[in-house]
């Protein structure tokens, strides 16, 4: 039995990045706790499997395929959730593109880029979502950022560091707009979550597992998984009086100033 503080049944949610990683963990969580869910990634065929995992909990799935870098994919997303639902409870903000470059170098196309398929499409998804959760008088978004949104990460994460910057500041405008009105919004800020991407960087400098967790107090990576607490939490009544809020997701990476050394491990 689900607690009645986190139960999400009768609650729809709609959820980019869908088809693996914290996406899918979000999408998982939140149907266990009752929630049904339009579910959107540019990987069509894996994003049926999240959704045949959603619907053997009993609850129901709508997979689209979305590029949520395309704005008038997100609004066809959007109706399509108006004429399938005609409800929007909580929207989770997973996917967005996170290209390197170093800042004496980087192109101004491909910050703009960044900025536009990053910051102003995660935008775009806010808008929509919180225009059908003012008008119905509730809601909750959930903004994944990065710590990269509130401190420097270095090692050419530039202009990713500076869209989620843009992510950090949206989620407190937005949670001043419209708390008010009924609709929470927060975001969740991970340190590095192991998914393909990274287990890959991982693999080519044997130094940079290290190098993370030397800034990670608790002394492991991210797993996708990690995400469903702090997602159930944030959607549900269970956090009803927390908005504007950047939680961190970063085993202490946050906490750790960069003069300080994690403590010894048992
Ligand atoms: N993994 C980390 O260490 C970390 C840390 C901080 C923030 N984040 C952010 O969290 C989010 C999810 O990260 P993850 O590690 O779970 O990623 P992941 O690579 O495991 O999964 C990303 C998912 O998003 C989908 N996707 C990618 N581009 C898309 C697009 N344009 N439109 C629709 N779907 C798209 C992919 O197909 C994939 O299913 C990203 O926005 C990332 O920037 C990740």
């Amino acid at each position: 039995m689900i607690p009645k503080l986190f139960d999400l049944s009768g609650r729809v949610a709609l959820v980019t990045g869908a088809a693996q990683g914290m996406g899918r963990a979000m999408t998982l969580a939140l149907a266990d706790a009752g929630a049904d869910l339009l579910i959107a990634d540019i990987n069509t065929a894996q994003l049926e499997t999240t959704a045949d995992a959603i619907r053997k909990m009993g609850r129901r799935a709508l997979p689209v395929t979305c590029d949520v870098t395309d704005i008038e994919q997100i609004r066809a997303m959007f109706r399509e959730l108006d004429r399938e639902f005609g409800q929007l409870d909580i929207l989770g903000n997973v996917a967005g593109p996170g290209q390197l470059g170093r800042p004496e170098d980087i192109e101004l196309e491909l910050m703009s880029d960044i900025i536009l398929g990053l910051t102003v499409a995660r935008f775009c998804c806010c808008q929509e979502a919180g225009r059908r959760m003012l008008a119905g008088g509730k809601g909750s978004i959930i903004n994944i950022c990065s710590i990269g949104g509130v401190s420097a990460l270095g090692r050419g994460n530039f202009p990713y560091s500076v869209g989620m910057g843009g992510v950090a500041q949206m989620t407190r405008e937005l949670s001043t707009e419209w708390s008010g009105r009924g609709v929470r919004v927060n975001a969740i800020l991970p340190a590095q979550v192991v998914n393909p991407g990274l287990a890959e960087r991982m693999q080519a400098d044997p130094q940079l597992e290290a190098q993370f967790l030397s800034g990670i107090p608790i002394g492991r990576m991210g797993q996708p998984e990690d995400i469903a607490g702090p997602a159930v939490f944030l959607a549900s009544d269970a956090s009803a009086w927390i908005t504007g809020g950047l939680i961190p997701l970063d085993g202490g990476n946050l906490a750790l100033n960069a003069g300080g050394t994690p403590g010894p491990r048992a």
